[in-house]
C-alpha cells in the first residue's frame, strides 16, 4: 500500500526542529508581555465576507491563493490566509476597552507556488493593536518586531517604510498613477497590461522589472499625504530614530492586502537574499473595522513568517535554542521498570526534565539509550541499589572514571542532583 505525504507546500516539524519553534514563540510571547499585548485565540476559518471585505477582493490573496470550502450547513467559509482580518473581526463583536493590544501565533493558508520560503501553509507570529491613532503606537509596535529580531540574534535585518495616507491622499494618489498607467500600459508585465486598472496599487508590488521600470518613473506616494498624514509619519520616523531603530523610505512599498492606510513597513533579512526575504510586514488599516461592521477605529500590526524567521537565523549562521530543552536525568532500570516509574515520577515534580527506558531493556541498550538522549546524568537502578536503598549516580559528560559515578542515597536523591545538576 503506497504511504502518505504531507500535502504540497506544507511540512511537518519535529525534533530537533520543533524546539527552535518552541524557542521562537517563548521569546515572542515573552515580548508581547512586556509590551502590554494578550493573547488572542480565534478561529482558523471564518466566513469568507470577513476576508474578501478586510483583505479586498481584488487583493492576489483573495483571487488565487484562497482555501474556500462549503460545510455541511451550505456556509461558505475561507481559512484564514492572514491573522488580522479575524482579530478585528473578534474585535468588531466583543468591543474590548481600547487600546486592545492582542498578539497570535497561527497557521495562515495561502494557495501559493510552492519554494524555499513560501509555502500553503505558513506559521505567522503577529500583534494588532486598535483603538489609538497615536503615532507612539506606530514606535511601540514596529520596535516590538526589532527587539524580537534582536533577541532571536539577527543581525541583519533593514525596517523598510512609507505612509499611505489615509484615504483620501490615497485616491488622490491612485488617480495620478492611473493616469500614468494608462500611458504606459503597454510597458507593463503580460499580467499587468491586463489587469493593471482595477487595482493600480497591486502594479506597485509587482516585483517584474517592466513594472518596476514603469513605477519607478510614476507619481510618488509620500508626495501625496495631506499635511495631517505627513505630520503623522514624520512623527513615527522620529520616535523610530529615537529608539535607534533607523527606517529606510521604500515609497513604492504598498503591501498586498487593500485594508492598508498610513504606515506600512516590512522587514527585510539581507542574510536571506532571494525573492523571499520578507521575514515580517505590516502596518495600519484605519477602516478595517468599519469594513466589518464596526465603529470606525484606528488599527496597526505586524505579522512575522515563523518559517523565514528561521531561514534567517539559519543564514546567519545561528544555532543556539532560544530555549532549553534538554533532558536532566536519564533513569535506567534493569529491575523490571516499577522503579523507573516511580522515580521518574519523583523526579518530575520535583522539577527534574526525565527520560527512561521501557520494554525492560538490557542494560547496555539502556546506557545506549541514556547516551542517545544528551542526558547529563544517569541513574542506576540495579537489584543491589534497590536492596540497599541507594542509587548509582552516573555523569554522561565526565571523562573521568574515577569521579563520574558514584552511590548516593535514594532518601536524599533530589538535593543531590540539584546540587549535582547546578554545577
Ligand atoms: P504578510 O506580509 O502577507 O502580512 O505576511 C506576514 C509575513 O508572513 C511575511 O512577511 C512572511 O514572513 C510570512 N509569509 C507570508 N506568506 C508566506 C508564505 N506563503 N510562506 C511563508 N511565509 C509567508 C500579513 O499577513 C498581515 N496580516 C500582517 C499585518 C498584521 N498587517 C497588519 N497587521
Amino acid at each position: 500500500m503506497s504511504t502518505f505525504q504531507a500535502p504540497i507546500g506544507t511540512h511537518d516539524v519535529l525534533a530537533p526542529q520543533s524546539a527552535l519553534w518552541e524557542g521562537l514563540v517563548a521569546t515572542f510571547a515573552q515580548y508581547a508581555y512586556r509590551y502590554g499585548f494578550t493573547l488572542a485565540v480565534t478561529p482558523m476559518f471564518e466566513e469568507i465576507g470577513v476576508f474578501n471585505r478586510g483583505i479586498g477582493e481584488h487583493s492576489d490573496v483573495m483571487t488565487k491563493e484562497m482555501y474556500v470550502f462549503t460545510d455541511r450547513g451550505e456556509r461558505t467559509y475561507a481559512l484564514r490566509p492572514e491573522g488580522t482580518a479575524s482579530v478585528v473581526r473578534a474585535f468588531v463583536q466583543h468591543q474590548p476597552v481600547t487600546p486592545y493590544k492582542a498578539w497570535y501565533v497561527t497557521p495562515a493558508f495561502r494557495y501559493e507556488r510552492p519554494q524555499a520560503g513560501r509555502y500553503r501553509q505558513h506559521h505567522q507570529l503577529g500583534v494588532e493593536a486598535l483603538g489609538s491613532d497615536d503615532p507612539a503606537m506606530d514606535v511601540e509596535v514596529i520596535a516590538l518586531a526589532w527587539r524580537f529580531y534582536e533577541a532571536l540574534g539577527l543581525t541583519r535585518v533593514r525596517l523598510l517604510i512609507n505612509s499611505m495616507g489615509h484615504a483620501e491622499c490615497r485616491a488622490r494618489y491612485v488617480e495620478v498613477l492611473r493616469g500614468h498607467l494608462d500611458e504606459h500600459r503597454e510597458q507593463l508585465c503580460d499580467e499587468h497590461r491586463a489587469s493593471w486598472s482595477t487595482n493600480p496599487l497591486r502594479v506597485l508590488d509587482c516585483k517584474r522589472d517592466a513594472c518596476v521600470a514603469v513605477t519607478n518613473d510614476g507619481p510618488s506616494l509620500p508626495d501625496f499625504l495631506c499635511a495631517d498624514c505627513a505630520a503623522h509619519f514624520a512623527a513615527v520616523r522620529a520616535g523610530l530614530a529615537s529608539l535607534g531603530i533607523s527606517s529606510t523610505l521604500q515609497p513604492r512599498l504598498v503591501r498586498g492586502f487593500d485594508y492598508y492606510t498610513r504606515t506600512t513597513f516590512e522587514f527585510v533579512a539581507d542574510a536571506l537574499g532571494s525573492a523571499q526575504n520578507a521575514i515580517g510586514g505590516g502596518g495600519r488599516y484605519d477602516g478595517l473595522t468599519e469594513q466589518l461592521g464596526g465603529k470606525p477605529t484606528s488599527g496597526i500590526g505586524f505579522g512575522s513568517g515563523i518559517e523565514r524567521l528561521l531561514l534567517a537565523r539559519e543564514a546567519e549562521g545561528l544555532t543556539s535554542n532560544l530555549i532549553n530543552r534538554s533532558i536532566d536525568v536519564f533513569i535506567v532500570d534493569t529491575t523490571g521498570g516499577a522503579e523507573a516509574t516511580a522515580l521518574a515520577d519523583q523526579l518530575r515534580r520535583a522539577g527534574f526534565a526525565v527520560e527512561r527506558a521501557y520494554d525492560a531493556r538490557s542494560m547496555k541498550s539502556q546506557m545506549k539509550a541514556a547516551d542517545r538522549s544528551g542526558a547529563r546524568v544517569a541513574l542506576l537502578v540495579g537489584p543491589q541499589e534497590l536492596e540497599a536503598g541507594q542509587i548509582t549516580m552516573r555523569d554522561l559528560r565526565s571523562d573521568d572514571f574515577e569521579t563520574a559515578q558514584r552511590r548516593v542515597e535514594r532518601a536524599g536523591l533530589v538535593a543531590t542532583l540539584r546540587e549535582h545538576l547546578s554545577k
